[in-house]
């Protein structure tokens, strides 16, 4: 641990954070982990007897985040949308903790059908029927644009229509429990567009959707903590820096190749999704982190977002799911 004053610590994790690259790749958690800022490690056995669901386990953070929940002594259910994929990464885990409690299960996290389906099936899995922890991992980048089963635009749909639909269905099975949304730094560069949730307008880019509908994730979360308080459940955002993962070497091939040696490892790139499941006391809800640190939710100016779109978003989003108000 570098011997340095609170207000020179957080002075270079701040900067570290603003100047993106530096932050966001290996060398931030590196220098970060060496400052007296930064939060002890859970203890060993922090997750004993709790059960973890985490989606889009099969690939990157995922996986490294089911791994880090299970190293805690969480019992961890792997989502899968590839049942095959989902066996063969659920033996290659198990083979490596073999005192892990780890269960598969199938569902396509943007197909709101499979969603509820996934829902109704998920508490026979588990021990008493109880969800503590509910990690909304699974992400994609589809290269044009893409409708999802029920014709909602396939970012949209994965990254805020699932997530929030999975928890509405488990909130009974939730109670007391945490839930994190694996969102994006892309997110910072693109404001709420409220007013074209499903990307109808204008040429499609898929790192601009996929940037939106981050940018959704992380605008609802003051709507969705008020929401499910009543249910003691918190929801926390994270979102990774820059990891190497399967994901980025197909979704962002050139990016991939000119940052490849400087990417962090998935597992640094799960440390603050597994630190939020983990850490005692809870941390304050609604809020976006990143390297186990909170993070503003917009750095320009451009993209800041008023109650009233946020407002408008979110009853899109009720009206899609089907639920009740507010
Ligand atoms: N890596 C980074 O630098 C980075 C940066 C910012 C944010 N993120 C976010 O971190 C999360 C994980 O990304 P990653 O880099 O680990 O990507 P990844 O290697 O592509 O893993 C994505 C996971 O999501 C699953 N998935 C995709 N579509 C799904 C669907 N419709 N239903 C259920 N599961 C689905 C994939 O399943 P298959 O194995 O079947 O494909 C895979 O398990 C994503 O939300 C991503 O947006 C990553």
């Amino acid at each position: 641990m570098l011997p340095l004053p609170r207000p020179v610590a957080d002075g270079i994790d701040v900067l570290l954070d603003r100047t993106v690259a530096p932050g966001y790749t290996r060398i931030g958690p590196a220098v970060r982990r060496r400052l007296p800022t930064w939060p002890a490690d859970p203890a060993p056995d922090a997750l004993q007897g709790r059960t973890a669901v985490v989606t889009g386990a099969t690939s990157g953070l995922g996986l490294a985040t089911a791994e880090g929940l299970a190293r805690l002594g969480a019992d961890v259910v792997l989502v899968a949308r590839d049942e095959e994929k989902g066996r063969r990464v659920l033996a290659d885990l198990g083979g490596r903790l073999p005192a892990a409690r780890l269960q598969l299960a199938r569902c396509d996290v943007s197909d709101l059908d499979d969603v509820r389906r996934f829902a109704g099936e998920l508490p026979e899995q588990v021990d008493a029927g109880r969800v503590d922890l509910l990690v909304h991992n699974a992400g994609a980048m589809p290269p044009t644009r893409t409708e999802s089963p029920q014709g909602h635009e396939l970012t949209m749909a994965l990254h805020v229509l699932g997530p929030v639909l999975l928890t509405e269905l488990l909130l009974p099975r939730l109670t007391g429990g945490r839930v994190v949304l694996v969102t994006s730094g892309g997110m910072y560069a693109q404001r709420l567009r409220d007013d074209d949730p499903e990307y109808r307008q204008g040429e499609y880019s898929p790192t601009t959707a996929y940037a939106r509908s981050k940018r959704a994730q992380v605008e609802l979360l003051p709507v969705l903590d008020q929401r499910w308080a009543g249910a003691g459940v918190s929801v926390h955002a994270t979102h990774p820096g820059w990891a190497d993962t399967p994901g980025v070497v197909e979704s962002l091939p050139r990016f991939h190749r000119l940052t490849g040696p400087l990417l962090r490892d998935a597992e640094s790139g799960a440390d603050t999704t597994v630190w939020l499941c983990a850490t005692e006391p809870v941390p304050t809800g609604a809020m976006l982190w990143h390297d186990r640190r909170p993070r503003p939710p917009h750095v320009l100016r451009r993209t800041r977002t008023g109650e009233e779109e946020r407002a408008r978003l979110w009853d899109w989003v009720r009206v899609q799911l089907d639920l009740p108000g507010p």
